[in-house]
């Protein structure tokens, strides 16, 4: 166990397209800037080169905004945190290469921190966060998992998607849909203005804990087609309720598998993490379900659903802690089970 009055910790995030900075002072997040990679939207979803170079040309800004933020200079960082993976490799390195250099002129530790770990221990940012053991559903662009988590960054998954993720989902159809990328807070905005009960989409019939998201995409595919065929205006007269009726399949298959894991592990915690815990009818849907099967749920603020280095900075807090420091050759890395 490590003592030190004051653990300030500077946190880099850089595994996809959203450059971020965060400080965090014994456990508390004082700053957490983030520059979204616009530039993205015009390709229909994240070009990896594009990324580590816009990585490059934000993360000294990124950096420099969440010092001022916190009120921190440079000199008082005693650790420094980054997201050593999974993630698109280039983008990862930025990060990576940056958090070393940094470390190595201040003559100080870095710690490496699990990405998927990290969404999960956004929920430690706030006071109010779940108590061990609870359960978390991770739902994010290239994730979904159901994760039990035991301590912090303890974890095991119960179950996992067999192909697409939930974000996933939500952008490959949001595109069927001519929405820009990424599709999923558009779907979000769509649907509350749409009958979700409008059009009825395929659900996947997997065994134990596991997800599966390519049927339904395939289901909206083909209605869109079929239906298009016959009347060209069809998405644009239907947009909201077309909408709110993936956003609604996609939340039903999200919690009837998650209430079925809290069923088999008898845990009443339950959480949500990742960029698609943003999603407003997924918040509502799993507040209902807890309300009715007694759970006590939690919901990360929305800043702290997509990619953020607050998450990064919480959980190398915890580690530090435990004095759990990388060598300065740990390399950044694209696949990392948990
Ligand atoms: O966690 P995240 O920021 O990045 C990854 O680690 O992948 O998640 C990004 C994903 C994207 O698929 C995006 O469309 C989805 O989160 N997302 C949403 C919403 N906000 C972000 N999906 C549905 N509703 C939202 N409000
Ligand atoms: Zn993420």
């Amino acid at each position: 166990m490590q003592t030190k009055d004051n653990i300030c910790i500077l946190a880099i995030e850089s595994s996809c397209d959203d450059t971020s900075a965060a400080i965090c002072i014994n456990g508390k997040v004082l700053a957490n800037v983030s520059n979204s990679q616009k530039i993205h939207a015009e390709y229909g979803g994240v070009v990896p080169e594009l990324a580590s170079r816009a990585h490059i040309s934000n993360i000294v800004p990124v950096v420099d905004a969440a010092l001022k933020r916190a009120g921190v200079g440079m000199s008082e960082v005693d650790a420094i945190a980054f997201t050593r993976g999974p993630g698109l490799l280039g983008s990862l390195l930025v990060g990576v290469s940056f958090a070393k250099g940094i470390a190595q002129s201040l003559g100080i530790p870095i710690i490496d921190v699990h990405h998927m770990k990290a969404h999960v221990m956004a929920h430690f940012i706030d006071d109010d966060h779940p108590s061990f053991p609870f359960l978390c559903l991770t739902v994010s662009g290239g994730h979904t998992q159901i994760i039990k988590v035991v301590d912090y960054n303890e974890m095991e998954v119960l179950g996992k998607s067999l192909d697409d993720a939930a974000g996933e989902a939500f952008d490959k159809t949001a595109k069927m849909l001519g929405l820009s990328y990424p599709g999923g807070p558009l779907i979000d905005k769509y649907a509350a203005e749409g009958n979700p009960k409008a059009f009825k989409f395929s659900k996947p019939n997997v065994k134990g804990l596991d997800y599966s998201f390519s049927g339904l995409k395939t289901s909206v595919l083909y209605y869109l087609r079929d239906q298009t065929e016959k009347n060209p205006n069809f998405i644009e007269e239907n947009l909201h309720d077309i909408c709110a009726s993936i956003q609604y399949t996609i939340i039903e298959i999200l919690l009837k598998t998650l209430k079925k894991a809290a069923e088999e592990t008898g845990i009443k915690e339950i959480a949500i993490a990742g960029g698609v815990s943003a999603n407003k009818g997924l918040r509502k849907a799993l507040n209902e379900m807890g309300e009715k099967n007694n759970w006590k749920v939690y919901v990360p603020a929305f800043e702290y659903c997509t990619d953020n280095a607050g998450m990064v900075a919480i959980s190398a807090y915890y580690k530090y802690l435990k004095g759990e420091f990388a060598p300065l050759d740990i390399p950044a890395v694209a696949r990392w089970s948990m």
